[in-house]
């Protein structure tokens, strides 16, 4: 069955025109959910977020992230990782860490995402030990039982990154990590966060789009997820399934908050130097648009 999501907005303020909805509309709205495949927007997607310097941020602070951490599970196992990507778009991340030496299973509900990916994979001048599923993550276990090599064995890392956010149930993904994780093994949560939308709304005087509590990207080329999911939710999500975050950090804490480019905005590698800086630093990291978070159990 699926769980119905709280628009904390809407329940917070009873005065709130949306407010007015019959229970009956909400619950049909929140039924015509589903997975967004990223199929159609491939192209789009390439271009808008890792054509520029928004990307460039986000892999920056993901890389730093990730590969201190990975380098040092690796050492301590003594051997190279296991590292599934749900969701993995056009797999940056995961397709450096197989250059990296790890084992990688890299999944996406679109295969025009991942044939963008295997494009990348190609270009690497090394052989890659990576085994890709296109299909919702949902069914990916009965395809990893029926892959008699991997013997059943559990995932050492995994990495949804900006996945939560499109899903119809973000909250069952907890429940296939819980599955698919090793005891030792930890999460790489990446996920858009709701204050940046008010933030940058705020500045940008849209204040008719904060007004309105029900408002939708209703452009279908939008990279704006209508159903993005809170800190304090995935902070929830995690206490109850037993993790203990290791690491947090905001992605794009003030490079699109920006109206006017001076200074050092002009120079690219100056706006990556402060972001990386500034992701890890109390209060600014939680206005970052994505949070990253790790955790182990
Ligand atoms: C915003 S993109 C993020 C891609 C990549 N992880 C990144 O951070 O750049 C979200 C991806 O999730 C994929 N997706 C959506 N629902 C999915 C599901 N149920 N199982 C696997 N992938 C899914 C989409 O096709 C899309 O490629």
């Amino acid at each position: 069955m699926q769980t119905i999501p709280q628009d904390t907005k809407n329940a917070d303020n009873p005065l709130l025109e949306s407010a007015t909805i019959s229970t009956q509309q909400t619950l049909e709205q929140q039924d015509a959910r589903t997975d967004r495949n990223f199929d159609t927007i491939a192209d789009h997607f390439e271009k808008k977020v890792y054509g520029g310097l928004k990307g460039e941020i986000r892999l920056a602070v993901l890389r730093r992230d990730i590969f201190e951490y990975s380098a040092k599970m690796s050492e301590k196992l003594g051997r190279p990782l296991r590292i599934l990507d749900v969701g993995a778009g056009l797999a940056q991340i995961s397709i450096e860490l197989a250059t990296q030496g790890h084992s990688l299973v890299i999944n996406d509900i679109s295969a025009n995402m991942l044939e963008k990916a295997k494009v990348s994979a190609a270009q690497i001048d090394k052989a890659l030990d990576i085994t890709w599923y296109v299909c919702p993550y949902q069914d990916l276990e009965d395809k990893l039982n029926k892959d008699k090599s991997s013997n059943g064995a559990k995932f050492d890392l995994i990495l949804s990154h900006a996945l939560l956010e499109w899903l119809a149930e973000p909250a069952m993904v907890m429940n296939f990590f819980d599955r698919q994780l090793a005891n030792h093994g930890a999460i790489s949560l990446c996920f858009y966060n709701p204050a940046s939308f008010d933030y940058r709304n705020l500045i940008m005087g849209n204040f008719n789009l904060l007004d309105n509590t029900d408002y939708k990207a209703d452009n279908k080329k939008s990279l704006t997820p209508n159903h993005p999911v809170a800190k304090e939710e995935v902070d929830a999500w995690l206490a109850a399934h037993h993790y203990q975050t290791v690491l947090t950090s905001g992605l794009r804490v003030f490079h699109d908050y920006a109206p006017l480019k001076r200074g050092g905005h002009n120079h690219p590698d100056a706006v990556v130097r402060m972001e990386l800086r500034y992701s890890q630093l109390e209060p600014y990291k939680w206005l970052g648009r994505y949070l990253h978070v790790m955790a182990t159990r």
